[in-house]
């Protein structure tokens, strides 16, 4: 905390190598280290302050993925930094507890920024969900995983070559190797009966599909937002760019057990479903239970009383993605696609009018899926959210509910979270007035 009672927090951006393979260095960029950043951690009613500076080569921002926050604060592709400056956003966290992150997001460069290893977990804890008797030892029972998939060359070096689409890509770069909170082939040991574990997609296009090798259930307690309104029991995840969710496993003494990504349910046609990873399986982390496991309390039934979608006040909005755009348009820094009024829930239908898998993430805002093509959502989909996968010629229905910080010249971004897509021009801006 600072002398005026803001939680301070420091990023320095900065080059480093790691040795994701044994023996061999990779060249990364990371976050007060040399790949990825840490996690930050803020309750509501923080002031927050953050000094970002950047040591890298080339100009970058750093954006709060689902944070609650004015949009000049918001680190998107208006908030550059040079290199060597320091950009210092500050405001009130006022969400409810949530998990988080932060990446690069300057216009046509944030697929390579964030592959290079810009990113990081910010949790939000909320005094009104404090007491529930979840899982909160961090590191021990509840653990962040950050799951991110690499191409890494026999020399060490990060490949690049498919960074953006075209070719044979259809959805930018997919890596062979596996990486979680830039580890690959992790173990964890289990010391208690439950584990929550705090799942978070920071892949540049890779779509998982979640779940044990021994088919275990588990609970779904939070999705990108913040808690469900009771545990969900699942067997399967899936969970595209950007999406975050919460999950609490039980272990039993003695497992041995591995969280996988089963091929994931793309919905596109034959071809892209192979192009995109549809058929691809990978392991995770290895969990191995110690024996005796330490007890936890039981997960309570009712987690809180605020997950149904508030009515929609504003107007419609329809947005098809068409070739790498939003109803025809790509990305301009100085054009307007939307206003919307501050505090307000519009519904907005974003419709994909293309055989490629998209998803859709909205900034300055968070929502309900209302429907899929039409249907009541999957159980995965009920939470509040920020970022949802868009089948192939499917339409999603959304309540958005906006923040209430009106700015009529900083706008929040819009835009489809598969890095190589987003740089490539699909995104929009709107303002909240
Ligand atoms: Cu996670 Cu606009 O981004
Ligand atoms: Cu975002
Ligand atoms: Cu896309």
């Amino acid at each position: 905390t600072d002398a005026d009672g803001r939680r301070r927090f420091r990023l320095e951006l900065r080059t480093g190598s790691t040795e994701f393979l044994p023996g061999t260095r990779t060249a990364t960029w990371g976050a007060n280290g040399s790949y990825l950043g840490p996690t930050l951690r803020a309750r509501r009613g923080d002031r927050v302050a953050v000094d970002v500076t950047n040591r890298l080569p080339e100009t970058t921002s750093i954006h709060w993925h689902g944070m609650h926050l004015p949009a000049r604060m918001d680190g998107g592709p208006h908030q550059p930094i040079a290199r060597d400056a320091t950009w210092q956003p500050y405001w009130t966290v006022d969400q409810p507890a949530a998990t988080l992150w932060y990446h690069p997001h300057l216009h046509q460069v944030t697929a390579p920024h964030v592959y290079r290893g810009v990113a990081g977990m910010f949790l939000v804890d909320d005094p009104a969900t404090d007491d529930l008797p979840l899982p909160k030892r961090y590191g021990v029972d509840d653990v962040p995983l950050i799951v991110q998939d690499k191409k890494i060359a026999d020399d060490g070096t990060l490949d690049e070559s498919k960074m953006t689409f075209g070719g044979l890509t259809v959805t930018g770069l997919l890596g062979d190797k596996i990486l979680v909170n830039g580890t690959y082939d992790p173990r964890f040991e289990v010391t208690t009966e439950l584990v929550r574990l705090r799942l978070l997609n920071a892949s540049n296009a890779r779509i998982y599909h979640v779940g044990f090798a021994d088919d275990r259930e588990f609970a779904l307690i939070a999705m990108d937002a913040g808690l469900l309104g009771a545990p969900e029991r699942v067997g399967r995840l899936p969970l595209s760019p950007g999406e975050r969710a919460e999950i609490v496993v039980r272990f039993a003494p003695g497992d041995d057990v591995v969280l996988k990504s089963f091929p994931p349910p793309l919905r596109a046609n034959v071809a892209y479903e192979r192009l995109a990873g549809g058929d691809d399986e990978h392991d995770l982390v290895k969990f191995v239970a110690v024996d005796p496991l330490r007890p936890s309390p039981a997960l309570p039934a009712v987690l809180t009383s605020t997950p149904a979608p508030p009515p929609t006040t504003g107007e419609e909005f329809r947005l098809t993605m068409g070739d790498f755009t939003f109803n025809g348009r790509t990305m301009e820094m100085d054009r307007l696609d939307r206003v919307v009024g501050a505090g307000t829930v519009e519904r907005w239908d974003v419709v994909n009018g293309q055989s490629i898998p998209h998803n859709f993430h909205v900034h300055g805002a968070s929502f309900h899926v209302l429907d899929v093509d039409g249907g009541a959502p999957p159980a995965h989909l009920r939470g509040v959210k920020d970022t949802v996968y868009v089948a192939p010629g499917s339409t999603v229905g959304l309540a958005v509910s906006f923040l209430p910080h009106s700015d009529p010249r900083s706008p929040y971004m819009f835009h489809c979270h598969l890095l190589a897509h987003e740089d490539s021009g699909m995104m929009g801006q709107f303002v909240t007035v």
